[in-house]
């Protein structure tokens, strides 16, 4: 069944208004329900959707209600934040786009996929497409990471991932969801890295960087979008017609449904462009925002907004009738019942398989950023170890934000992680200190500084609790919080070797670690199998692979920071303090984007490069070290003079390479001429002819790239 030709001349406006209309279930200590007046709105077909609502026999229960008690009966769809993982949970995406493996993020999105639609869910609100360039913003942890490219394979990835290869045809399967790219547009560029503060992005900025992943989202068919709550230059993205409408809808073709944030189309009165509810309505519905998500503005304000001529019942007609194409392309009006076909009560626990998969991509997505001495990887027989600290034996802060369905309770930490992977060594372990600082904690202080001083390695587990990265979770300092750096320079005191599992959603800066541990790993949020990949990577099981999606300041006061900015007219020159630089901090960063260690050391070769139809890049990569190992190579490009100036180095391409010990093999990338366009003076994208630098290297460290000029003609 298709939808009913005649369904929208038979809705009432209340009825049309209720489709566009989105509520949040409630948490209760069964799990997500419908509360009584949820309900109610439901049976008076007020409500077109439902987000927080996961479980089949939830969703079923008011999938029946709004069939069979509703006056039309037309279906609702169930809504869902899974941003690395439902029941299963995966490592945070900025993790995860640190192994630069496109085929791990569709398979993650794909699991993450099937799990939600077992859980009766038809749409998930991800991937987060937000640039970040400012680890001071919380959501950084979100999303990709700082650069476009990387971005936009990211979203095609997730976007192939939770939909399906197959295209419309999958989004009614029973056992994908449809995608959401969110949040449309420049969110991780709010300033000083403060959630929700004002953005300010030039059109070069925007079109460069900001938009490229949204289109590539778009591109590879994602069905929803979700307005940022920020504004730029003073509108926000929740009424920006010419974004919304124009880029996304008009010039890139999008066709699906547009659902704001939370809150978002009622923010537009504080933001200080509407005066009332209905003035927000009827800026949102004109600007393309289909579906309000819990400001209840279009309920309360559109019959408002129709009177006062607004907005035209036209305009509302076609965002319901978006509302209901979606529904029938998700095959609801097929089978309303077709992802919760019974009352199971519960989604499924971590399966065996899922598991194995979220152990995986942690232990990919876990980043050595020091190795000296060979700390790393631990002997077979290590000796006696002292795991210490705040992160040693957590549950829940090893999901981090954004946790979906997952439950502290079925992820593995670092102690029973390591225990299992050495089944004979001796285990001390202390958490030292808690990472809010609350509390007496001498005694616990002293008793994992005598387990450090006993052990022949010390193992750190310290950061910041899941909450504080994600929404609302910014943070001035980005250093370890609570008494953490306390105790960590007491630990590193001790004179012993000590290995730093670094576990937070932010490159964090602490220089008295990274000069005397003898080890760091930065862990990020790993996850269910967090302790398993912890031990993976400390034994050697797996060799890291892992790099930056983000450049690691090294002190807040470099930040934003990131790899691909423009040179200026007084680059630096050390010694010439007229030109661009710091009084008291060097410009380079801590760590490189791309910075990553492996247990092995590769090299490779000045790129020999050929111009024809493509340009062809190569470079010989050998693996220099004795054990077998995994490496991402990098291909970057200088436009040195061209009309408009561009970043001293832009990212064209990346590729993973395992070898063999003593082996090596031939990297080659091809790039098209358009690979080379950017966008001219009027933003339409042009290539210009001249020389261009083509680097090749294993990270944006400007001095370790190996480079060749090409001519463009
Ligand atoms: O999807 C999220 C969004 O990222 C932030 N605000 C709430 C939404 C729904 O939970």
């Amino acid at each position: 069944m298709t939808i009913p030709s005649d369904l929208i001349a038979r809705m009432t406006l209340a009825e049309k208004i209720g489709q566009l209309n989105m509520v949040s279930a409630d948490y209760a200590i069964t799990g997500p329900v419908v509360a009584g007046d949820v309900t109610g709105a439901l049976r008076a077909g007020r409500v077109g959707s439902i987000f927080n609502l996961y479980g089949r026999g939830p969703a079923r229960r008011a999938q029946t209600i709004a069939v069979e008690e509703t006056r039309l009966g037309i279906p609702l769809f169930f809504g869902f934040d899974v941003i690395h993982g439902f029941r299963t949970v995966f490592p945070m995406p900025l993790a995860e786009a640190g192994a630069f493996d496109p085929a791990l993020w569709e398979e993650t999105a794909r699991e993450a996929a099937t799990e939600s639609a077992e859980a009766g869910l038809d749409l998930v609100f991800a991937p987060m497409l937000d640039i970040a360039r400012d680890p001071r913003w919380g959501r950084g942890v979100e999303g990709p990471g700082e650069d476009p490219l990387v971005a936009m394979r990211f979203a095609r990835a997730k976007v192939r991932g939770f939909q399906g290869r197959r295209g419309r045809a999958a989004d009614r399967s029973v056992s994908g969801v449809v995608a959401t790219v969110k949040h449309f547009v420049g969110y991780g560029a709010s300033r000083a890295g403060r959630d929700y503060a004002e953005v300010d992005l030039s059109e070069r900025e925007l079109a460069e960087v900001y938009l490229p992943p949204f289109q590539a989202g778009v591109e590879e068919g994602a069905a929803a979008l979700m307005p940022a709550f920020t504004d730029i230059g003073g509108l926000p993205l929740t009424a920006h017609r010419a974004l919304i409408t124009g880029k996304a809808r008009g010039e890139w073709g999008f066709d699906g449904l547009v659902i704001s944030d939370y809150g978002a189309i009622g923010e537009l009165i504080p933001h200080g462009v509407a005066g009332d509810l209905a003035d927000a309505a009827a800026l949102a519905l004109n600007a393309g925002v289909d579906v309000d998500m819990m400001s209840y503005a279009y309920e309360k304000g559109l019959d408002e907004a129709l009177s006062r001529g607004r907005v035209t019942m036209e305009t509302l007609d076609a965002a319901v009738k978006r509302v209901l194409d979606f529904k029938d392309r998700l095959g609801l009006f097929d089978d309303p019942y077709r992802r919760c076909q019974d009352e199971t009560p519960e989604p499924a626990p971590p399966t065996r398989r899922c598991r194995a998969i979220a152990r995986k991509a942690a232990a990919k997505s876990m980043v050595l950023l020091k190795n000296e001495g060979g700390a790393l990887p631990l002997a077979e027989n290590p000796g006696r170890i002292a795991l210490i600290g705040p992160l040693a034996d957590a549950g829940q802060d090893m999901l981090g934000s954004w946790a979906g369905a997952g439950r502290g309770t079925e992820a593995v930490g670092v102690f029973d992680g390591l225990t299992a992977a050495l089944p004979g060594t001796a285990i001390d372990h202390a958490r030292g200190v808690s990472i809010d600082g609350n509390g007496d904690e001498e005694a616990e202080k002293a008793k994992a500084l005598d387990a450090a001083r006993k052990a022949d390695h010390v193992i750190l587990c310290v950061g910041e609790a899941g909450w504080m990265s994600g929404e609302a979770a910014s943070r001035a300092r980005i250093d370890l919080p609570g008494r953490q750096e306390a105790f960590a320079a007491d630990v590193l005191a001790l004179g012993k070797p000590v290995i730093v599992l670094l576990f937070a959603g932010r490159p964090i800066v602490m220089p008295e670690l990274f000069e005397k541990a003898a080890a760091i790993v930065m862990c990020w949020f790993p996850g269910t199998e967090a302790g398993p990949a912890v031990a993976d990577i400390l034994t050697g099981r797996v060799n890291p692979t892992a790099r930056l999606a983000v450049t690691w300041p090294q002190h807040v006061g470099q930040v934003p920071i990131h790899y691909a900015a423009r040179r200026g007219g007084r680059p630096l020159m050390v010694g010439n303090k007229y030109t661009s630089q710091y009084l008291d901090m060097p410009n380079a960063p801590l760590l490189p984007f791309g910075a990553g260690l492996s247990y092995t050391a590769f090299g490779l070769t000045e790129p020999s490069v050929a111009v024809g139809e493509k340009v062809e890049v190569e470079t010989v990569v050998t693996n220099e070290g004795a054990r077998a190992g995994e490496t991402v190579v990098f291909l970057f490009a200088t436009d040195p003079v061209a009309r408009i100036a561009r970043p001293v180095l832009e990212l064209k391409d990346f590729s993973r390479i395992e070898l063999a010990p003593g082996e090596s093999h031939t990297v080659t990338f091809w790039l098209d001429r358009g690979a080379f366009a950017y966008p001219g003076a009027d933003l339409k994208p042009v290539v210009e002819p001249g020389d261009i630098v083509l680097h090749v290297g294993f990270s944006a460290d400007p001095d370790a790239l190996k480079s060749a000029t090409i001519r463009l003609d």
